[in-house]
Formats: C-alpha cells, sequence, structure tokens
C-alpha cells in the first residue's frame, strides 16, 4: 500500500467511486504495508498521493471515507507476517464494529513476485474460503514473465481460489475506447461483413510512449517492452479487433472468444519470430524540452544490457477470418510521440477505373480506433476534389469523444475496480487468455534471449516513425 500504484491510481480511483457514490456505505478500506510505516504515516502519505493525482478537486468530506482506513501491521509477504496478530482476526473485528459484512477485495498491488506468497498466506489462514460472503484476489500484471510461469502461477493460484475469484487486471481494459472496440464491432451492422481477410489489407496496433524508464530502471532492465506491453496491453487490442461475436455480453461468452482468438496466433519458431521481429533501444535524446538520459545510463540498468525498449511483431492468426492477414504489433518508450490506436488498412479498390485520367494514385482506406493522443475514431476514404476535372484526394471523417460527450476525468482503474466489487469480471483476464497470450510471444523472447546484442538497433530518443497510418490529430 506504499507504492506508486496505490498513490497514484486505487486511491484516487477508490475517490472518484466514492464521489460518485457508488462506494457501498458499509466499506472500509484497509492498508498493509511492507516498509514500516505507522497508520498515520501511511494515511498521511496516501491523502497526499491523492491531492497530488486526484482527477477532480477532492472534497475533504468525500476523502475523510477513505482516510478513515485502518492500516494492518507490517507485512512480509515471504509469510509470518500475521502472527503476533493474525491479519484475519483483525479483519473479523473490523468487520463486527464497521459492520460490513465479510465481503473482502485483497487488492494485490505489489511486486510480481509477491503475488504467490500473499496468496498463499491468505489461503493458508482461511480468508480466502467463501462462506456465505465473497472473497476475491485482484492480481496486478506483470502476470508471468514468460509462459511456463504464468502457467506455474495460475496452477498454484487455482490451487488456493477458484477462477471466478481471480481478478487478472489489465488498466487497458479501464479505457473507454477500449471497451467500445467491441459496441463498434457489434452494435452497427455495417462493419461486421467486412470485417475479415476478403476485405481487411492488414491491422496495425500502436503504443507509442514519449516517457522514458526513468526510475523504473531495475523493473524494466529486467522486463523489456514486449514483456511490460505486448502479451498484456497490445493483445488485449488484438482480441477484441479480431475475436468472434461472442454469443451474449458475459464474462463468460465473451472471454471465451478473447481466449479463443489468442489461442490461434501462430506460434512461430525462433527463426521466423527474428526475421518477424525488430527490437530498438533507446540512446540520449530530447522529447519537447526534455532531456533523455540514454536507457544504458539509467539508475539501475545494466551498463551493457541488451534489454528492448522497443519492439514490433509481425503475427498471423490461424484462422478462417483471419488467414493471411499480417497483424503488426509495435510499442516503444522515449518516442517523439504519444500515440495509441489500431489502424484497419482496409484493400486498395482496383485503380482500373481511373487509368486514362490524371489521378495516378488512390490514398489509402484506414479505420482508425485511438486512445492517444485523442480519444475517437477516424476513417480516412478517398474524395473527388472540387473541379472540372476528376482530381481524387484522400479525406478523414472524425469522431471525437469530447465532442459528444462529457466525462468526468478518472484514472481508468475505477470502472474495474467497482466491476471487481460488484463480481463482474468481463473485463478481467482468464487463465486461459494470460496464457495464450504468453504462448505467442515465448518465440520472440527466446529467440531474442539468445540473439542477445545482435540484431538490437538504436534510436535516437525522440525519434518520431515515418510511414504506417496517417496520424488521428
Ligand atoms: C504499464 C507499463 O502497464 O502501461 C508501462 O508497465 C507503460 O511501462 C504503461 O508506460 C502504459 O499505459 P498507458 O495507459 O499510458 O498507455
Amino acid at each position: 500500500m506504499t507504492g506508486d500504484l496505490a498513490h497514484r491510481l486505487v486511491v484516487p480511483a477508490l475517490y472518484n467511486l466514492a464521489a460518485s457514490d457508488l462506494l457501498p456505505d458499509k466499506f472500509c478500506l484497509v492498508g498493509v504495508a511492507r516498509k514500516g510505516m505507522t497508520s498515520d504515516k501511511l494515511r498521511d502519505s496516501l491523502m497526499k498521493g491523492l491531492r497530488e493525482f486526484a482527477t477532480r478537486a477532492v472534497d475533504d468530506a468525500i476523502a475523510q471515507r477513505l482516510a478513515g482506513m485502518r492500516h494492518l501491521r507490517r507485512g512480509r509477504p515471504e509469510g509470518a507476517w500475521h502472527r503476533s496478530t493474525p491479519m484475519s482476526k483483525q479483519l473479523d473485528e473490523l468487520e463486527a464494529t464497521r459492520d460490513t459484512g465479510g465481503n473482502r477485495l485483497f487488492y494485490l498491488a505489489t511486486p510480481p513476485n509477491a503475488f504467490l506468497p500473499i496468496s498463499r498466506e491468505l489461503g493458508r489462514t482461511g480468508m480466502l474460503a467463501e462462506n456465505g460472503a465473497w472473497r476475491r484476489l485482484v492480481v496486478e500484471k506483470p502476470f508471468g514473465t514468460d509462459l511456463a510461469s504464468a502457467k506455474a502461477l495460475n496452477s498454484e493460484l487455482l490451487k488456493l481460489v477458484e477462477e471466478h475469484q481471480i481478478y487478472r487486471i489489465d488498466h487497458y481494459l479501464g479505457k473507454e475506447t477500449v471497451q467500445n472496440i467491441l459496441v463498434l464491432r457489434f452494435a452497427n451492422g455495417m462493419f461486421e461483413p467486412i470485417w475479415n481477410r476478403n476485405h481487411i489489407d492488414h491491422i496495425q496496433i500502436t503504443v507509442d510512449e514519449k516517457l522514458g524508464v526513468g526510475h523504473r530502471g531495475s523493473f524494466y532492465d529486467a522486463t523489456g517492452a514486449l514483456r511490460d506491453m505486448v502479451p498484456n496491453h497490445l493483445f488485449q487490442l488484438l482480441s477484441l479487433v479480431t475475436m468472434e461475436p461472442p454469443m451474449k455480453f458475459d464474462a463468460h461468452s465473451v472471454r471465451s472468444e478473447k481466449a479463443e482468438v489468442l489461442a490461434a496466433i501462430q506460434t512461430q519458431s525462433e527463426q521466423e519470430a527474428l526475421q518477424n521481429s525488430v527490437r530498438g533501444q533507446y540512446r540520449g535524446g530530447k522529447i519537447g524540452d526534455a532531456e533523455i538520459d540514454d536507457y544504458r545510463k539509467t539508475a539501475d540498468v545494466a551498463p551493457g544490457s541488451t534489454t528492448e525498449t522497443y519492439a514490433a511483431l509481425k503475427l498471423t492468426i490461424d484462422n478462417w477470418r483471419w488467414a493471411g492477414v499480417p497483424f503488426y504489433l509495435r510499442t516503444g518508450k522515449a518516442l517523439g510521440v504519444k500515440r495509441t490506436e489500431i489502424a484497419i488498412k482496409f484493400k486498395q479498390a482496383p485503380f482500373a477505373m481511373f487509368r486514362d485520367t490524371p489521378v495516378d494514385r488512390l490514398s489509402q482506406n484506414y479505420l482508425i480506433i485511438s486512445t492517444e493522443p485523442t480519444e475517437g475514431i477516424a476513417l480516412q476514404f478517398n474524395t473527388k476534389v472540387p473541379g472540372p476535372n476528376i482530381n481524387i484526394d484522400g479525406v478523414e471523417m472524425k469522431f471525437r469523444y469530447k465532442d459528444y460527450f462529457k466525462a468526468e476525468p478518472s484514472t481508468g482503474y475505477e470502472t474495474l475496480i467497482y466491476d471487481c466489487m460488484i463480481g463482474d469480471n468481463i473485463l478481467f483476464q482468464r487463465a486461459d487468455s494470460v496464457e495464450a497470450g504468453w504462448q505467442a510471444v515465448q518465440p520472440f523472447l527466446d529467440a531474442w534471449k539468445k540473439a542477445g546484442g545482435k540484431g538490437l538497433k538504436v534510436y535516437e530518443a525522440g525519434q518520431r516513425r515515418t510511414g504506417g497510418s496517417q496520424r488521428f490529430a
């Protein structure tokens, strides 16, 4: 509870829920900190974080509800952290005095190596057993570091709880534009008939960030761009864009279709993986006015590190809808612009009709679903330039969320935490999709590990990408 995630996102999201009257009346926030901290100190630190990271003005009366939280004694995930005053006993007492009814959501906002030890302690002390009240476990990313570790983590957790009790969080699913992909595809009749290999030439999924690695050197150097972003965030986007229509809009149907399409990603050999990928690492540079250090000079990064800060992969999906359509996924840090988008490129119209006119080329038809820098959807198509001759130019039709809807700014965690409380896991990853995701990236991890520095490109921080879809401005 002392970390970045709790301060920046979890507590501000709980505040927003409280401000929107979406927290239950009988509610108590209990913090467990690894670092030795008194209750008052932890409360002050979280309230300071709330004021700094809140997405709206903080009303003291509402903040007070969260500040009324309890802090349990210093915990060590390795075990024995509850023995002198058993945590289960403290929680039982709290539940009795605050009349909260017994439902408990354990949010593991911890380093990944603590997920299992903490869950085991919770299991061992009976705190995960659902006896008339629900018990849920929220597990943050990264869920494993490769296929084997993700499988092991799933299998160990499933010895302690049932699948429906596990909420594997991916904050991309808290984004409105990401949730909207299903609505765009399945609440409109015109897209589905052309959403396949007969009409789609290829799909690009891009998550470019301006930020460098900053103070996360130690985590990032052991992780890299691929692990940090692809099997989780980029695959969420990929699965929503490529899944079959679910039977119903419920957790079982939606998650089954997502898992199915991820399992259909062709598993490449290591040699294919090398041919179908690019990885890079940034050197010092400037982004706007900010100087970005050379990645290898970042604190806690090995001076000769070969960890990628940029990854691009070409994948294919072996099913009837997508056979032969390439998917280009790319993500990187310290790039010139922040851009998160899915660009769907439709097949070119035949040029034949324009052969004897001044038209020398047709613009490309893209449908762009954008989250950054603008939340919206754009369609690029050709149109006649006014005038006596046939001249054609590419134009863009744009929908921007902010032009139509007024939503309170949020952290993106509100919906996710709320769904955990109401027991809807539609926006959370199921064990099978997590494993299917790792399965698809494993050959890239293995091939890159063996290749070391060979084939690792360098780029200057702040570099802009050329090519691809036009930007959604
Ligand atoms: C996190 C990664 O999961 O997602 C970070 O660990 C990354 O490295 C972040 O910066 C990106 O999230 P967003 O919402 O800014 O695209």
